[in-house]
């Protein structure tokens, strides 16, 4: 079965795709989970070349020649795209350790004795949470009220209180896309002296995003997803006046004044965003990162959403025509870049693994559904074509062919 071709009239022209010879897996393959892990872009192979090319003719040199800097280099390149003054952005290798960064620079022994989380949190993060707070602080859950797909923002401004030391919250929800208001949520933690830590893995990249508009105190995101990126690029970004105030307890020489004075003494901390490093870098993944953020860069967030709006609607029209449930806000303002689908509760697994058999690439997260991610350099074909895939999958009935277990490994 295939649906009629239809466009909506404000299609974008669609001069992104010009894009797409930048990246190889798009020759080969429907690449619909930017959400996950974005495209390689070609100039990944002559970045990590360079990378060898130097350690190979520079050896150690290649520390004062680039490598002790290249953390916040990179990290600067970050902070063009998210509305961050230089200095202030510093490269981690994922959210889980950048969280326990944030969080052992808190005190929790003083009278605030409230977490504020939602219930869309990434679980990574709970853990890192219910591993570091001490048990007398109070992590207190705001719950979705329609199974997942939004968070009452209400709820989490009625729970921010003056017992609020945290607020760690997500920016965009990884199940749904949902995208809170993360203004309002900062407003009230500081209208009552909370602190708020965001995770915008799920918003940088594929919708603008200013942390200096929004007076955000920390910003967490990370380059493998919409930034195009690849892994070990995480990215924490403290506002200046914190650069000069919150004292890491994880923490190492790379946020040494005087590193190579090799003091066996307090840490005389640095007043950027070399505070919140600790050991050596992994030098390799910033070569890897350096190319997809340039990339976005170049393409800039506002065109990027501008398709992302037009590709999200036509796949929700076309799933909703098809007759599969969208467990994503129907509002495109409160929208990311990602659509999830429910095509058929009983298989949805199993059909986002035939889609992979196909290489028609999604994903597919449990309460929530299959996960399909249009970048910018995806055509509206392609979105066309992973609705008529579903609907031939359930027809031909070829998803039966992955009942044998759920690994989940993707
Ligand atoms: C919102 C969010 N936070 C964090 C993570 C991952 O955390 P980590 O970088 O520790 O693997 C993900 C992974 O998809 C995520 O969606």
């Amino acid at each position: 079965m295939s649906l009629e071709r239809r466009t909506p009239p404000s299609a974008p022209e669609d001069s992104l795709l010009a894009w797409r010879d930048e990246f190889p897996i798009l020759s080969q393959t429907n690449y619909l989970i930017s959400n996950s892990l974005g495209a390689m872009p070609r100039r990944v192979y002559d970045s990590l070349r360079e990378y060898a090319d130097t350690w190979a003719t520079r050896g150690v040199r290649a520390w004062g020649e680039g490598w002790w800097d290249m953390n916040v280099r990179v990290g600067d390149k970050v902070g063009a795209i998210i509305g961050a003054p230089p200095g202030t952005v510093s490269m981690h290798q994922n959210i889980s350790i950048a969280q326990g960064i944030l969080l052992s620079c808190f005190d929790y022994d003083g009278p605030r004795n409230k977490v504020v989380i939602e219930s869309g949190i990434f679980p990574s993060v709970y853990y890192v949470l219910r591993g570091m707070l001490p048990s007398h602080i109070e992590l207190h859950m705001v719950e979705s009220e329609d199974g997942g797909i939004t968070v009452p923002l209400e709820r989490i401004i009625e729970a921010i209180d003056e017992h609020t030391l945290l607020v760690p919250i997500s920016h965009v929800l990884f199940r749904s896309a949902y995208i809170l208001d993360v203004q309002a949520i900062i407003e009230k933690a500081h209208a009552v002296g909370a602190t708020v830590i965001l995770d915008g893995y799920h918003a940088v990249g594929i919708i603008p995003v200013d942390v200096t508009a929004l007076n955000a105190d920390f910003y967490l995101g990370g380059v493998l997803k919409w930034m195009c990126g690849g892994p070990g690029g995480v990215f924490l970004y403290a506002r200046p006046d914190h650069l000069k105030t919150v004292r890491p307890k994880l923490t190492g020489w790379m946020a040494h004044k005087r590193p190579f004075a090799f003091e066996v003494d307090e840490i005389d901390l640095r007043d950027d965003a070399f505070r919140f490093l600790n050991g050596t870098p992994a030098i390799p993944s910033l070569y890897a990162n350096e190319p997809g953020v340039d990339i976005i860069a170049q393409v800039v967030v506002e065109n990027i959403r501008r398709k992302s709006m037009h590709q999200t609607a036509l796949l929700i029209a076309l799933a909703e025509e098809a007759g599969f449930k969208v467990n994503s806000p129907r509002d495109p303002a409160q929208r990311g870049g990602t659509v999830t689908l429910e095509p058929n509760p009983a298989c949805s697994y199993e059909i986002s693994r035939e889609l992979i058999a196909r290489n028609v690439v999604v994903d597919y997260r449990p309460q929530a559904g299959i996960r399909v991610s249009p970048h910018f350099y995806n055509s509206d074909d392609e979105i066309h074509q992973v609705v008529e895939a579903i609907q031939e999958i359930i027809e031909d009935g070829s998803w039966r062919r992955h009942a044998t277990g759920r690994a989940f490994v993707t």
